[in-house]
């Protein structure tokens, strides 16, 4: 995963527990990386969890209540970094559809060796569309939070609900109607 992702959630802890708690949660998740990242950088997936387990036992959430928090945080860097993705469409549906055939493509060219999920988009409608996200990361979670974020992002109405295509939470399809 990249260092970006990464870079973020260390922010956010510090911001919001301090920087005892951050550097406890660095020491005790026992990372291969020290807990020093680069944007750039190439860091293993597991870290995103060691920390977040450890995070967890400091403040009582669980893992989806973090991740969720996280994509608040996650979703205001990119707000703020890319603002032009975002003003290139006027609705959150649209913004959403383009992200398989733009916005992580040009992720790509901006962080080199980014193993971006899969969003296929399909139209059911003008006011509804199904999301299928694929992902051997398996961080429906944070999916499920960005998706939110960008809704509140445009203040539109969409109910959002989603469904396990497979098991284990490599697949799985949101489906979005807007009021
Ligand atoms: C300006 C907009 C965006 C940019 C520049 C961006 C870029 C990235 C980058 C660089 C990664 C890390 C990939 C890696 O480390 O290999 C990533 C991961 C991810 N992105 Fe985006 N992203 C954007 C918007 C979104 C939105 C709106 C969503 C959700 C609907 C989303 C969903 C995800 C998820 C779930 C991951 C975690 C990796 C995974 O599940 O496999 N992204 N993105």
């Amino acid at each position: 995963m990249k260092g970006v992702v990464f870079t973020e959630l260390v922010n956010m802890i510090e911001d919001q527990f301090g920087l005892e708690v951050l550097d406890e949660v660095i020491e005790n998740a026992n990372l291969e990386s020290g807990g020093a990242y680069t944007a750039v950088g190439d860091y293993p997936d597991s870290e995103i969890y060691s920390i977040l387990a450890e995070l967890g036992k400091i403040t009582g959430l669980n893992t989806k209540q973090m991740l969720a928090a996280y994509s608040g945080c996650f979703f205001s860097m990119l707000n703020l970094t890319y603002t032009n993705f975002f003003k290139k469409h006027d609705c959150a549906l649209k913004f959403l559809a383009s992200l398989d055939d733009y916005i992580h493509p040009e992720a790509l060219k901006l962080y080199p060796g980014a193993k971006v999920p899969g969003f296929k988009p399909n139209w059911v409608n003008d006011n509804e569309l199904e999301l299928v996200y694929t992902s051997e990361r398996k961080m429906g979670d944070l999916a499920r939070g960005l998706i939110d974020q960008t809704i509140s992002h445009y203040k539109e109405e969409v109910v959002v609900s989603e469904t396990h295509l497979e098991k284990d939470g490599s697949k799985i399809k949101y489906t979005l109607v807007k009021s």
